[in-house]
């Protein structure tokens, strides 16, 4: 089994992604935010790319059985109810709701992997979850770690380090990719004070200057959820 890293969506070709296993990592804040939804029973989520995708896609479905979600900026879209911020998709707001998504990074790395034969979705609050599911799959496993704008992001890469971790524990002798070797070392070296590690990212630098230390707190938090979201193609949603 190989385990490797694409640092960013652009960097993975969607052809090398086909027949493989897909884990995606946006964890400031796509991915973490998209477990919390489904956590919270959510019906679904359905990633789309742009603003007027969401709104084309809202217009299929009944009143009251849809949420708009998503950010420009990391701020929320006119006209939409709910921004990107995990803390928002409570029970309370999303069970029962099919949640249409548009994210700068996230959900352009979803759409990146669509080819993949599994694509599963990770961050901290479910990462040995994450891995233990893309493990029993039993294919080369590739993380696609969103990034920032098509450049690497400190806070997707350590999330991947401690899936390359979890992974290398389930298969000891898999191999890793360059970037999978080098992510778990950087992950071993900051377990202890990850939050130390991904303050120096410049998403959590821009999300500090717009007050959002709380989503960050929360977007940090290891192994909350034991449930992996997963793409499926019958329905084209991500589902539980
Ligand atoms: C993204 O997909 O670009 C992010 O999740 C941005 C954010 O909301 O922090």
């Amino acid at each position: 089994m190989l385990i490797d890293v694409f640092p960013t969506a652009a960097g993975a070709e969607p052809e090398l992604l086909a027949g493989k296993t897909v884990l995606i990592i946006d964890v400031l804040r796509a991915t973490s935010t998209i477990t919390t939804a489904l956590a919270n029973e959510a019906a679904g989520v359905l990633p789309v790319l742009t603003i007027a995708e969401a709104k084309e896609a809202a217009a299929t479905f009944a009143p009251g059985t849809f949420l708009l979600g998503g950010e420009r900026k990391a701020l929320k879209i006119p006209g939409f109810d709910l921004d990107n911020s995990p803390r928002q998709y409570s029970k309370g707001i999303v069970a029962g709701k099919t949640i249409i998504i548009t994210t700068t990074n996230g959900t352009v790395a979803i759409k990146q992997a669509l080819p993949a034969a599994a694509l599963l979705i990770a961050s901290f609050l479910n990462a040995r979850a994450a891995a233990r599911e893309a493990w029993k799959i039993g294919t080369d496993i590739y993380l696609l770690c969103a990034g920032t704008r098509n450049r690497f992001s400190l806070d997707d890469a350590a999330c991947a380090g401690m899936l390359v971790y979890y992974l290398q524990e389930l298969e000891p002798e898999a191999r890793l990719g360059d970037l999978a070797f080098t992510l778990r070392h950087l992950y071993l070296a900051y377990q202890k004070d990850l939050p130390h590690l991904i303050s120096h990212a410049s998403h959590y630098q821009r999300l500090v200057a717009l007050g959002l230390e709380a989503d960050i707190a929360y977007c940090l938090q290891q192994n909350i959820y034991d449930i992996v979201p997963r793409w499926d193609k019958r329905q084209n949603l991500i589902v539980l």
